[in-house]
């Protein structure tokens, strides 16, 4: 099959060149039918609860694992919400530690984003009243209490949220959720024996990222979707801690993608491969009018330190998941073909109702600041590193710390944020905006390519447009990390006001 390479960081394409895959058995857990999320649908006014709880799941066949969710036992509803509206929530706890509810990719005050400042105790329901004004799209919420999100969202507090403008219909575009629009929540985990959800990140798998061997899609294990004859719309979400998947289908079809982070591009983009590094979202369009059933396969995931090298010499391995072409080439869902239904569409329009936000573009004058992510602050870890030990990591040299306002901006001002990225390649997130990636190691990203976007993989140095039109104060702070969450829970991470 064929993979565009601009979209491969490096020798992950060549797993995907490989000979089309057709007829593989499914490897023993797989082959379950795609959940599909219930819906929170909070347009209209509607309020609704959202409670974090505890669960036993079956992810594993017959095997029951504890595990979290909102209103569910694993993962949460799809949450959707109308532009120009307040969307309202009352936010429950019945676990026993604090959680927090963050709204990723939101344009919301710092007092609604959720971030680890404001927690949901247990026992103790918080009112939430989100004031959406941002164009549509595909964001997500998870628990983000510093030093806790890695293992929350790991055992399963996360689910997806779609926001809708009404005033910019996407007319044309595949829109019947559960049948021609289709939520992907991608996460990979590890299994223990026994079959519960093992989180236990220590030396390389923390230093790098915690990685799992099984790829799951809204909870199961590389199951099957039944979609109708025609154009299918997927949001894609991955809600990995660490990993980077490499997309492509198992017979190298090409499909559009329609949107990333902060909504939908100018037009769609045709592509056959498609890199999307923890919490990145894209949506794509997918033809399957030919009625051909196919997989959804994966190259594996390289971004490790110094080639991997680090692994083999911690004596560590990352857990991967079995290859099921050359490459180490997995698969992560397949796709069964139905007729086409009465809304069925079967062409794209050429344009689409492209994401707009007011920012400022006098590029030459604009500010610039310098953040640069550490793994090693201050040069010397090395040997705590290889003991995997309690090893921080930093952004500017320092560690997060909850106490600390890292960074100041003024409401409306755009800045250029150059963005540096050591030894691995690393997953920036803004809380608070989108923004524009103007470089990216050195070559021009192409708005029309990329979009808007709140997380950037950094290999090198991004060059990022940024403005803030909400605030945030010094008790409810925007983050920016790195979204890798064993990073961000190392310490990649900083806080800002915005006044
Ligand atoms: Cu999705 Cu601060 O994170
Ligand atoms: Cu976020
Ligand atoms: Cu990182």
């Amino acid at each position: 099959m064929r993979i565009s390479r601009r979209h491969f960081l490096s020798t992950a394409a060549a797993g995907l060149a490989t000979p089309a895959l057709i007829g593989t058995a499914f490897a023993a857990e797989g082959g379950n039918m795609l959940p599909i999320p219930d819906l929170l649908d909070l347009r209209g006014g509607a309020k609704a609860a959202l409670d974090a709880q505890a669960g036993q799941t079956a992810i594993l066949s017959g095997r029951m694992s504890a595990s979290a969710g909102y209103n569910q036992g694993f993962l949460g509803p799809v949450i959707r919400m109308n532009r120009g509206e307040t969307a309202r929530l009352t936010l429950g706890n019945r676990l026993h530690e604090p959680v927090s509810v963050h709204w990723h990719g939101m344009h919301i005050e710092g007092g609604q984003d959720g971030g680890p400042h404001t927690l949901v105790n247990p026992d103790e329901p918080v009112e939430a009243a989100l004031d959406v004004d941002q164009p549509a799209a595909t964001l997500w919420y998870h628990s983000h209490v510093h030093e806790r999100t890695g293992a929350h969202v790991w055992y399963g507090l996360a689910g997806m949220v779609m926001v809708d403008d009404p005033d910019a219909p996407d007319d044309g575009l595949p829109s019947t959720y559960g049948v021609d629009d289709l939520p992907l929540v991608v996460q990979d985990r590890v299994f223990d024996r026994a079959g519960q959800l093992l989180y236990a990140p220590q030396g390389p798998t923390r230093m790098m990222g915690y990685r799992g061997d099984q790829i799951l899609v809204n909870g199961a294990i590389r199951p099957v979707a039944s979609v109708p004859g025609g154009l299918v719309r997927l949001r894609i979400l991955n809600g990995s801690n660490a990993r980077i998947y490499h997309f492509g289908f198992a017979d190298g079809r090409s499909f559009h993608q329609i949107g990333t982070d902060g909504g939908l591009l100018p037009a769609p983009l045709q592509m056959n491969g498609l890199t999307l590094a923890p919490a990145e979202r894209a949506e794509i369009v997918v033809d399957f009018s030919d009625g051909q059933g196919v997989a959804l396969l994966s190259a594996p995931d390289t971004n490790m330190m110094m080639g991997g090298m680090m692994g083999g010499m911690m004596g560590g391995a990352m857990a991967s998941p079995e290859p099921v072409a050359d490459g180490g080439v997995f698969e992560v869902m397949r796709f069964s073909v139905g007729a086409p239904g009465a809304d069925t569409k079967t062409t794209l329009p050429a344009r689409i109702t492209a994401a707009t936000l007011p920012v400022a573009r006098d590029l030459a004058n604009l500010p610039r600041r310098r953040f640069s992510l550490d793994m090693m602050p201050g040069g010397g870890g090395m040997m705590s590193m290889m003991r995997g030990g309690g090893h921080a990591m930093a952004i500017n040299g320092d560690s997060m710390d909850m106490a600390v306002i890292n960074q100041q901006f003024r409401q409306g001002q755009a800045e250029i944020w150059e963005v540096s990225a050591e030894m691995m390649a690393h997953p920036f997130h803004i809380h608070g905006t989108s923004f524009e990636v103007l470089s990216n190691s050195g070559s021009v990203a192409g708005f029309e390519r990329t979009g808007w976007k709140d997380v950037v993989l950094v290999s090198g140095t991004a060059e990022l447009l940024v403005q803030f039109n909400r605030t945030a104060d010094s008790a409810a702070p925007y983050m920016y990390h790195c979204h890798i969450l064993e990073h961000e829970d190392l310490g990649m991470m900083g806080q800002f006001t915005v006044t």
